[in-house]
């Protein structure tokens, strides 16, 4: 097939909601130049893998699924390959020695010179990388949804920044993302309207340091009053940027939902400290104590890393003993994974993968129980459920969160999706809720 020709594409994303939301902006990018959608890799004349390459094992994944993509192309026929996200920023024109049939590949402050790129493979017929980081202001593109994506479904992400300027030693985000950039208040407002005019319900504020946005409690503040979307959320928060003003504004804004994602990482204080995470557990515990002051009910959640460099057994315990003080309402666990480029790979004491692994699933036993327990309490609680689609499980069942963002299983009609019923919980799991629907909202 004439390699210019086939518009449809196919895409398969890895990793984090920032690399989802990429993914989402990249399809609006394409559609505008006439491509089309498909979920057959053997019909697509593009095939895009967005990656991710927080932890070795990400990084693997994304090694395999394009050595397997090769087989597409024979002779020079075939789709058009391309590598964008994390991977294809750490590796660069690496990716073109590794994998000869790659055409493209592009790191993620490059996603708007998509259609220039694809225009030069095409006439210079030869492979095309853009891996430049843009950490100016002024030379940043943050891509408009108001141009590129179209709304799915009730929920929405809404980019407010780029990057992430804190040195964390285990973390490669720095590297793959860059420093900070933050979008302008205005930006942020006009493309949130733009989606709830058109059905948005719950808007998510996406950032790799989200809340080192300047005045994040003020934009908050704008986005209740200024747009007609009923939930404001926001990803991923770090600690040490959780300051007064977003803690009054759980107090003062009920339409910033109960819930905060807050990632400890560690409850040894030491270990904090040969992290850089910039707290410990004392002013941890602070922040904890305002949140849950400022809205009682709000919900915790957290990652966890096992196995740093140097964690032995009695700083393992201390991260048990501070997660079972905290009590999360649930929790992501990692086992530490070490990264090219990052200070902790330096790091000569490691951990046995096996200690990592029986650290992490000693983690999760004293999460479950907590966690169950948290999800407990709702249990004949009515709450308001905005309802997402069908429960993934089948079972004929409709899936919705409540305002701690926890998922609530409940039997109804297709019908109401977008909608905020009321559900009276009957059953609490784990990782999830069930319920019954009392009454539209
Ligand atoms: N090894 C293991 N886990 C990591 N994370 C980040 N970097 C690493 C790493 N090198 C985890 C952190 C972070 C989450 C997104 O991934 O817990 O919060
Ligand atoms: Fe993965 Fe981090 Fe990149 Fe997200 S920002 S895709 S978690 S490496």
């Amino acid at each position: 097939m004439d390699r210019g020709q086939n518009k449809l594409f196919y895409i398969r994303t890895f990793g984090c909601q920032m690399n989802e939301h990429d993914s989402v902006k990249i399809t609006g990018l394409l559609a505008s130049l006439g491509f089309t959608k498909t979920d057959r890799p053997e019909h697509a004349g593009l095939l895009l893998f967005n990656t991710c390459t927080i932890r070795q094992k990400a990084h693997d994944k994304a090694f395999s699924e394009i050595g397997r993509a090769v087989v597409f192309k024979n002779n020079g026929s075939g789709p058009l390959i391309g590598v964008c996200g994390c991977v294809a920023q750490e590796e660069g024109a690496r990716l073109l020695s590794r994998f000869p049939a790659i055409d493209l590949v592009f790191g993620p402050d490059q996603i708007y010179k998509l259609p220039a790129l694809l225009e030069m493979v095409k006439t210079q017929k030869r492979p095309a990388v853009a891996t430049e980081l843009i950490n100016a202001a002024d030379d940043y593109h943050f891509l408009d949804a108001l141009e590129t994506t179209k709304l799915n479904g009730p929920c929405a992400y809404v980019t407010i920044m780029k990057g992430c300027n804190s040195q964390c030693a285990y973390c490669i985000v720095p590297q793959v993302r860059g420093a900070e950039v933050y979008r302008s208040p205005r930006d942020i407002i006009r493309e949130i309207e733009f989606l709830a005019e058109r059905g948005c319900r719950e808007v998510t504020l996406l950032g790799q340091n989200v809340n080192s946005y300047p005045e994040f409690g003020a934009l908050i503040r704008q986005v209740a009053q200024n747009t007609g979307v009923d939930r404001i959320r926001f990803t991923s928060p770090h600690p040490k940027d959780v300051r007064e003003d977003l803690i009054e504004e759980y107090a003062v804004n009920p339409k910033l939902c109960p819930h905060i994602h807050l990632p400890l990482q560690s409850g040894s204080d030491l270990v904090l400290r040969k992290m850089q995470r910039a707290y410990n557990t004392k002013t941890y515990r602070v922040k904890v104590e305002k949140l849950r002051r400022a809205r009682p009910e709000i919900a915790i959640t957290t990652d966890m890393i096992v196995g740093f460099p140097g964690e032995d057994e009695a700083e393992f315990q201390k991260s048990l003993d501070f997660v079972q003080e905290i009590q999360f309402d649930s929790l992501f666990g990692f086992a530490y994974s070490p990264r090219p480029g990052t200070e902790a790979a330096e790091i000569k004491e490691t951990v046995p993968q096996e200690v990592k692994d029986e650290r992490l699933q000693k983690l999760f036993q004293v999460q479950n129980e907590i966690s169950l327990n948290k999800n407990q309490r709702h249990v004949g609680l009515i709450e308001p459920v905005l309802v997402e689609g069908r429960d993934k499980r089948g079972q004929g069942k409709l899936r919705g969160r409540n305002p701690q963002n926890k998922v609530v299983n409940f039997p109804g009609q297709e019908g109401c999706r977008g909608d905020i019923v009321e559900v009276r919980v009957t059953r609490a799991l784990s990782y999830s809720l069930e319920g019954e629907c009392e009454r539209h909202g």
